[in-house]
This record gives structure tokens, C-alpha cells and sequence, in this order.
């Protein structure tokens, strides 16, 4: 069974209240909802913060095998504003060995001038941007097709 881990960055958690008219209707957890009753076969785990060391350190912890060998085989990661300015999050990325792609619901490159660039983008193997919750569905296909 493969392991894939959902990361989910700063405001992300109020997805569904937060700005609609951007973000849609539907909760963090309908979407993590979506995504886990896509793939029935694989096995996933979720976390979110609004805290960049909490996710840098939830990078670094995919790198720890346990006795079972439920080792994560894939990172999808929407880092949410941090996205845009966080090299933390970039050289975490950079330092596993595991593949992950970055998602964004909304389409970056159409937004603000701020959002254009992703710095966390560069350190992953793909990104996919302004698909909404297909995006996820999109990467999640892709760490199969390579794992
Ligand atoms: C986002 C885009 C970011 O610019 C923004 O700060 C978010 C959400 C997205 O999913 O479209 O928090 O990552």
C-alpha cells in the first residue's frame, strides 16, 4: 500500500470560510475527504499548520522508518503563502529524499504580482496550480506514475 502525506500551510485550515469566491465552498477536511476517497488504495495521512518550523519538521520526520516500514513514498504540499518567500520550506524539500509536488487550488500565476513566483515550487518535482481540488488529484497521479 503506498503512503502519500498531505501538507497544508498557513490559513488553509479556514478553506471554505476563507475568501470563497477564490478558495470555493468546501472545507479543508470535504477536501481531504476528496482526495482520500479517490484513491481507496493508497493510504494517506494529513497535516496542517499555520506554523513554518511545524512543517519543516514534518518534512524532516518522513525521513524516520518505522519498524512496519510505513515509510511515505510521496509529499503533496500546498504551503499556502509560504509558497512565495520561504526558503526554510524550500531547503527542507530539498533535504529528503522523498518526491513531492506542490499544488495550488487558485492560479498563481493570474493573481497578484507577490504570488507569481514560488521559491518552495523550484524544490519540488512538478507543481500544479489553478485546478482546484482536481489539482491534488492531478499530483497524487503523477508521484504514481514515478514511485
Ligand atoms: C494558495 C495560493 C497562495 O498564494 C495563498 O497564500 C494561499 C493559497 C492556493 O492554494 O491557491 O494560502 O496556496
Amino acid at each position: 500500500m503506498m503512503n502519500i502525506l498531505v501538507i497544508h500551510g498557513p490559513n488553509l485550515n479556514l478553506l471554505g470560510i476563507r475568501e470563497p469566491n477564490i478558495y470555493g465552498h468546501e472545507s479543508q477536511s470535504d477536501l481531504f475527504s476528496f482526495v482520500e476517497s479517490s484513491f481507496p488504495n493508497i493510504t494517506f495521512s494529513f497535516f496542517q499548520s499555520n506554523h513554518e518550523g511545524e512543517i519543516i519538521d514534518k518534512l524532516h520526520q518522513t525521513m524516520q522508518f518505522d519498524i512496519n516500514d510505513n515509510s511515505i513514498d510521496g509529499i503533496i504540499i500546498n504551503p499556502g503563502a509560504f509558497s512565495h518567500y520561504s526558503y526554510a520550506i524550500h531547503d527542507a524539500i530539498l533535504s529528503i529524499k522523498i518526491p513531492v509536488i506542490e499544488v495550488h487550488l487558485s492560479d498563481i500565476k493570474n493573481r497578484e504580482e507577490f504570488r507569481k513566483k514560488s521559491i518552495t515550487k523550484d524544490a519540488c518535482i512538478d507543481s500544479i496550480s489553478g485546478k482546484g481540488k482536481n489539482g491534488y488529484i492531478m499530483a497524487i497521479k503523477k508521484i504514481m506514475d514515478i514511485v
